[in-house]
């Protein structure tokens, strides 16, 4: 009989995780305390109890080369980074591609995952549920726990003296939703990671003052990296990264500060972290710096104390009449359903074996998946992690012995925090295939597949590139498409600069919500909703904000006929910032046949 799994949530982990059950014949049954996919990625205005909850604007910081699964490349005509309602659309269109949505229990909540009685012999677990109030226990052979780890708001409220006693509004930023109800108002945000960049600029634009109040600073890098590349697939080659893995640490950090450092000077703007040996993660915003030199965000110290109105921040100043205190300052992470013999979490660290496997217990049916925080995409990490998890439920892969899993979560710890707070990716194939030495797999590797380490030179580490026609990594299915792709064949080009529309396809549209804006040579930059965070030019064409559109040769009643003979239907408004100098003579020389002033 098919070994039964249990998966604990429906997020990018839980669905990779289902399907590398199927694909080693395991019998999957995911269970889902919302109503449906998407775990973290589905957007909704109320914060929901027991998910991870998001703001409106939230976009990607992976792009899409790198943040899809190995088998299933993201559509060609989806922007390089997504609105989290296009990432959202791509785990549908996954879980539909791969029928997935039938082992799914949804308003089911994991209560309880005990051992069986027998465990040290069977490895089994009893895993209690509970659904429109009935209990129920069900017995499975392996359980896979991927319940995402941004769920438990950290507000250290005991760093800040005096907020118990403002009167104005705080909270956290799981909390936060969108800026309207902010309009007019002094807000300051505690923390400078993504979420507060992220806040900050968003707010920015509507409310009276805003404040990004920092202990320690944040390297920030824009989404746009050297020649307008996604970061990631620059940043991830195999190059990069073969040179970040042997240079020394001193030398290593130095280049690291200086790549940093590209964009701007973080000592000008204040920014610069206070612990420069922390190879910390970088934050992702556009805009941050120009909101800075614009003062439409303040950057200041942490807070020393709050009164009932002001904020005094450590370098002495004091803000009167703040309204609302946004505390981004992170999350911590429990598995409410464990029993702590299993998995002991101490200062928001499990001591799990590369982040996936208890190394107590005396079979290894249980895994963690995705609780990883790498200088990158989480979800091809994900994946990796399910595709070994499944193959040691098996007994395809075996797990070193417990102390040389000890040794190596010491390791791991002691560079988090000498070093490196972020994870290293999965060490891909090794692990997959049951080798622990790095270079010990991939030796074998390098001579018998040239073609393939060449073409995805530039691709990333061993989890961004997975799609390798190794034996141990899957082939891709075009998105959307039936048909698997040849056996052996390699992922399509990571980089395309910006996605190319497939013929005859709308080109890298927009979700329906928002306006599209096309730039013609006549028509202006309008900033919608879904793309306020990302402003300048070339982070709007990476988020598929903005088209960039040849001259309009003709207008029609609804539509614009492109120079390039493309058309451009359902057009809402046509803007021409066509100069002043009697701009209406000018507008009318330069009318476009069809357009009605
Ligand atoms: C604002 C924000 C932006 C981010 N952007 C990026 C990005 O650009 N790129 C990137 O790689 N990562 C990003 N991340 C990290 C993010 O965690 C991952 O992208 C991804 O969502 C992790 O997926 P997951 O399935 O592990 O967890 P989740 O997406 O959180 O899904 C967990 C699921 O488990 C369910 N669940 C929880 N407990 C139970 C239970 N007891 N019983 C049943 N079901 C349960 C939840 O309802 C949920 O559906 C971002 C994180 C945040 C907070
Ligand atoms: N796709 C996106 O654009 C996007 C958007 C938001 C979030 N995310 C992801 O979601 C994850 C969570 O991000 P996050 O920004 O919510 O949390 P985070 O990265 O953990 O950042 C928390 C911030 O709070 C600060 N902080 C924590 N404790 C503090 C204290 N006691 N006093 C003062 N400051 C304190 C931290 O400062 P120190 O650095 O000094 O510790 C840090 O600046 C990250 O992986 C992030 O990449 C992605």
């Amino acid at each position: 009989m098919a070994k039964r799994v249990a998966v604990i949530g429906s997020g990018v982990s839980g669905l990779t995780s289902i399907k590398c059950c199927l694909d080693e014949g395991l019998q999957p049954t995911c269970f889902e305390r919302s109503d449906d996919i998407g775990g973290l990625w589905r957007f909704r205005e109320k914060v929901e109890e027991g998910r991870a909850s998001i703001y409106q604007s939230v976009f990607t910081n992976s792009s899409k080369e790198m943040s899809c699964f190995s088998d299933f490349p993201m559509p060609e005509h989806f922007p390089n980074f997504l609105h989290n309602t296009r990432f959202l659309e791509y785990l549908k269109l996954y879980a539909n591609r791969f029928d997935l949505l039938k082992y799914i229990r949804f308003k089911t909540t994991v209560t309880s995952v005990r051992k069986c009685q027998d465990f040290s012999t069977t490895g089994q677990w009893i895993v209690v549920t509970e659904s429109d109030g009935k209990q129920e226990s069900t017995m499975f052979d392996a359980v896979m726990v991927c319940m995402g780890h941004h769920i438990e708001s950290f507000i250290p409220e005991q760093s800040f003296p005096g907020i118990e006693k403002f009167k104005g509004q705080y909270f956290h930023s799981r909390e936060y939703k969108s800026p309207e109800e902010f309009q007019g108002k002094t807000v300051v945000v505690i923390g400078m990671g993504n979420s507060a960049s992220d806040i900050a600029v968003d707010l920015c634009q509507i409310a009276k003052r805003v404040f990004i109040s920092t202990r320690g600073g944040s390297w920030v890098m824009s989404r746009v990296y050297d020649d307008g590349y996604p970061w990631d697939t620059v940043f991830h080659t195999r190059f990069s990264n073969l040179i970040r893995s042997i240079l020394p640490w001193p030398l290593l950090k130095l280049v690291y500060e200086q790549k940093m450092n590209q964009w701007f000077n973080h000592e000008n703007y204040g920014l610069v972290p206070q612990n420069r040996a922390l190879m910390k993660e970088p934050v992702f915003n556009d805009d941050l710096p120009s909101r800075i030199l614009c003062g439409s965000v303040m950057v200041k110290p942490i807070v020393k104390e709050f009164t009932e109105t002001a904020a005094i921040f450590e370098d002495g100043t004091m803000e009167e009449n703040v309204d609302v205190v946004i505390f981004a300052t992170g999350y911590s992470f429990s598995f409410p359903f464990l029993e702590q013999s299993v998995i002991k979490v101490e200062n928001n660290e499990a001591p799990l074996y590369k982040q996936v496997f208890p190394p107590t217990l005396e079979k290894p049916t249980l895994a963690v998946i995705g609780l990883i925080q790498p200088l990158g995409p989480i979800m091809p990490n994900a994946e990796l992690q399910a595709r070994w998890a499944t193959r040691v439920f098996k007994g395809l892969t075996e797990l070193p012995s417990e102390s040389a899993m000890m040794t190596d979560i010491v390791k791991r710890k002691e560079k988090r925090i000498k070093c490196q707070p972020r994870d290293d990716a999965m060490e891909g194939w090794a692990l997959v295939q049951g080798k622990q030495g790095k270079w010990k797999a991939r030796a074998p590797f390098l001579p018998s597949d040239v073609e393939a380490p060449w073409k995805t030179r530039k691709g990333g580490t061993d989890a961004e590139t997975s799609t390798l026609p190794t034996g141990v990594f899957h082939s891709p299915v075009p998105a959307g498409e039936d048909v698997a792709a040849p056996e052996g064949s390699i992922a399509p080009p990571r980089e395309s600069l910006p996605s190319e529309a497939p013929d005859g396809a709308p080109p890298a549209p927009v979700p329906s919500e928002a306006p599209v804006v096309l730039l013609s040579r006549f028509a202006s930059v309008l900033q919608n909703q879904e793309t306020r965070a990302s402003n300048d030019r070339p982070s709007h064409i990476l988020c598929g904000g903005m088209v960039v559109e040849p001259n309009v040769k003709e207008f029609t009643g609804t539509s614009a006929i492109l120079e390039d003979g493309t058309v451009e239907e359902k057009v809402d408004i046509a803007i021409f910032t066509t100069g002043h100098h009697s701009s209406l003579t000018l507008l009318e020389e330069t009318t476009t046949p069809g357009l009605t002033v």
